[in-house]
C-alpha cells in the first residue's frame, strides 16, 4: 500500500471514495473546495439538514450513484484554530479503515492550510496506512474483498515537495512487528524468527549472525539455554548491527523477549491466564526487528545499532527446566528458577550481557514481561523502566512523539530484597505484589552499570482484542515508532 499526492489541477482528479475534511467555519465557503466533484450548494442543503457543522469526530456519509464519486465521507475536524492531529486521529482511522475494504483507493482532501507542519501532514500519512492495515495471511477466502493500494492526498500545495517516504519506511516496520507478533506459534518459530531476521539483512545491508544452540553453550548462556531445552526446536540467539557511514559517534544495543510462545513451562499457564495468547510473547523482539527494517532503510548517520533477540520457546517436556533447578548465566551470575514461567527475565538476562559485551552507550530492552504491568497500567499505556533521568526525558519525547504512550516506574531498591534466594545468587520471581518491578531488578543483574538501561514492558500495549485508534484489532507493532524516533532525535542531537 502506497502514500501518494495528487498535486494538479482538481478537475482533472479521478477516484470513487473521497473523504473529506470540515472544521467548524463558514460551511458555503468550504464546501466551494469540492465543487470539482459535486455541486457544493446541494450539498450544503443535506449537510445543514443533518445539522452538520464540523463538530470533531462527527462524521456523515454520502453514497452516489452513476458518477465516478461513490463514496463521500465529510469528517468534523472541530474548531480551525486548534486543529490538531491528536485529537482528530482516532475519527481519522476509523472513517479511513471503514472504507479501506470497499475500494483500492481512497482519496484524502482536508484544509491543508490550516495545517502548520510537514510532521503533522506525515503523521496523516502514517495515520491512514495503519489504520487500514489488514493481515489475511491465514485465511483461505482472502480474496472476497478489495484490497486497499492507495491513499492519496489531494492538493497539498502548501507542501509540494513532500516525501512519504521515511513515513512508509517506518510503516512497514510497525507492519513487520504485527505480522511477526500474529503469526501463530506453529508457524513463526524461533527459525522463522532467525529467517526473518535474515531477510532484513539482505534486504537492508546489515550485518547479521546467529548463534546456534553450542555457540550459545560455548558462551555460558545458562539461563536462555535452560528456557530452551523443554522445546523441540532449536533456540536463534540473533544479532543484528547495522553500520555507520561516518565515525561513530555513539552506539546503541536493542534487546527484545524472543519467546515464540511461552506455555509456562511446569508451571503451567492455567486457568485465566489466556496460554493461547502466547504467540505474541515475542511482542519485544518484533519491536526490535521492526525497528531494524526501518533504522536499515533510514539509515540514520553516526550510530551503530545492535539489534539482539536470544529467541526460543518455553514448554514442557522430560528435559524442560525442573521448578527449583539453579542455572549459571553468561556472567557468572546463578539464578535459582523458582517459576519457570517468568522465563522472559532468563533469556533477557544472557541477551543483556552479551549486549552489555559490546560495550554500547545505552540499551533499551523490550518485553512482554509480565502480567502485572497490564493489571497496573492497563493496554494503553507500557511501564518503563531506566537507571538515567536523561534517558528518561529521552525516551517520554520520543513516545509522545511517536504517538505510543509511555509511563515511568520504579526501579524500587527496596523490593530486591524479594529476589533473594537460599541457594543462588537470586531467585527469579518475586513476591505477586510489584511485579513488574522486580522482573525489571532481575534485569539490571545483566549489564555493566555505567551503561545507560531502559527496560519497556509491553505485555499490555503489543495486542489489542477491538479496533483501537491507529490498530486494528489484534497486533499493534507497539515499541517500532517510538525506539526510530528515539533514534531519529539522537541522530539530530549529535549532529
Ligand atoms: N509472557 C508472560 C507475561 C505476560 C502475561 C505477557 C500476560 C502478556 C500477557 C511472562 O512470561 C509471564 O508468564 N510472567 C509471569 C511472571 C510470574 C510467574 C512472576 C506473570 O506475569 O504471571
Ligand atoms: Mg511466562
Ligand atoms: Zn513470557
Amino acid at each position: 500500500m502506497k502514500l501518494s499526492t495528487f498535486q494538479q489541477n482538481l478537475n482533472t482528479w479521478q477516484g470513487s471514495t473521497l473523504i473529506f475534511g470540515i472544521v467548524e467555519d463558514d460551511l458555503k465557503n468550504q464546501l466551494e473546495k469540492i465543487n470539482f466533484i459535486i455541486d457544493s450548494n446541494l450539498l450544503l442543503d443535506k449537510i445543514n439538514q443533518k445539522n452538520f457543522k464540523g463538530e470533531i469526530g462527527k462524521v456523515l456519509n454520502f453514497d452516489f450513484f452513476n458518477q465516478n464519486l461513490q463514496t463521500l465521507k465529510i469528517i468534523g475536524l472541530g474548531e480551525s484554530k486548534n486543529i490538531n492531529i491528536t485529537n482528530i486521529k482516532n475519527s481519522l482511522a476509523d472513517v479511513i479503515r471503514k472504507s479501506a475494504d470497499k475500494d483500492e483507493k481512497i482519496s484524502i482532501l482536508f484544509p491543508w492550510e490550516l495545517i502548520n507542519s510537514l510532521k503533522e501532514i506525515k503523521s496523516f500519512g502514517e495515520i491512514a496506512r495503519l489504520s487500514t492495515y489488514k493481515d489475511n495471511r491465514f485465511n483461505s477466502k482472502r480474496n472476497d474483498k478489495k484490497v486497499l493500494k492507495e491513499i492519496e492526498f489531494l492538493n497539498l500545495k502548501k507542501f509540494e515537495n513532500i516525501s512519504f517516504n521515511e513515513t512508509e519506511y517506518i510503516c512497514e516496520g510497525v507492519e513487520l512487528a504485527r505480522r511477526l507478533v500474529a503469526a501463530p506459534p506453529n508457524s513463526l518459530t524461533p527459525l522463522e524468527m532467525s529467517k526473518q531476521a535474515s531477510k532484513i539483512s539482505k534486504d537492508h545491508g546489515l550485518e547479521i549472525k546467529i548463534l546456534e544452540k553450542n555457540e550459545c553453550e560455548d558462551l555460558g548462556m545458562g539461563a536462555y539455554l535452560a528456557v530452551a531445552k523443554g522445546s523441540d526446536l532449536e533456540p536463534k540467539f540473533i544479532h543484528l548491527t547495522l553500520k555507520s557511514r561516518s565515525p561513530v559517534k555513539e552506539k546503541i544495543a536493542l534487546v527484545g523477549k524472543g519467546l515464540t510462545f511461552d506455555s509456562g513451562g511446569y508451571n503451567l499457564k492455567v486457568g485465566a491466564s489466556q496460554i493461547e495468547m502466547m504467540k505474541y510473547d515475542m511482542g519485544g523482539s518484533a519491536a526490535v526487528l521492526g525497528a531494524a527494517k526501518a533504522l536499515g532503510a533510514i539509515k540514520p548517520d553516526g550510530l551503530e545499532i545492535h539489534f539482539i533477540v536470544a529467541a526460543c520457546e518455553n514448554m514442557i517436556n522430560g528435559s524442560a527446566v525442573h521448578p527449583g533447578d539453579v542455572v549459571k548465566a553468561s556472567n557468572g551470575k546463578t539464578i535459582e528458577i523458582n517459576n519457570t514461567d517468568a522465563e522472559g527475565r532468563l533469556t533477557l538476562a544472557d541477551a543483556l550481557t552479551y549486549a552489555s559485551n559490546l560495550k554500547p552507550d545505552s540499551i533499551i530492552d523490550l518485553a512482554t514481561l509480565t502480567g502485572a504491568i497490564v493489571v497496573a497500567l492497563g493496554n494503553d499505556v507500557a511501564g518503563f523502566w531506566t537507571n538515567d533521568n536523561l534517558m528518561a526525558k529521552d525516551l517520554m519525547r520520543a513516545s509522545s512523539q511517536a504517538g505510543e504512550e509511555l509511563w515511568q516506574m520504579p526501579l524500587q531498591k527496596s523490593y530486591k530484597d524479594g529476589l533473594k534466594s537460599h541457594i543462588a545468587d537470586m531467585k527469579n520471581t518475586g513476591p505477586r505484589a510489584g511485579g513488574s518491578i522486580t522482573a525489571a531488578l532481575f534485569l539490571e543483574e545483566f549489564f555493566d552499570s555505567s551503561i545507560k538501561w531502559a527496560h519497556i514492558d509491553i505485555a499490555g500495549t503489543c495486542w489489542t482484542d477491538k479496533n483501537k485508534g491507529i490498530n486494528p484489532s489484534g497486533a499493534t507493532g507497539y515499541g517500532v515508532k517510538t525506539l526510530v524516533q528515539w533514534i531519529k532525535n539522537k541522530e539530530l542531537s549529535n549532529e
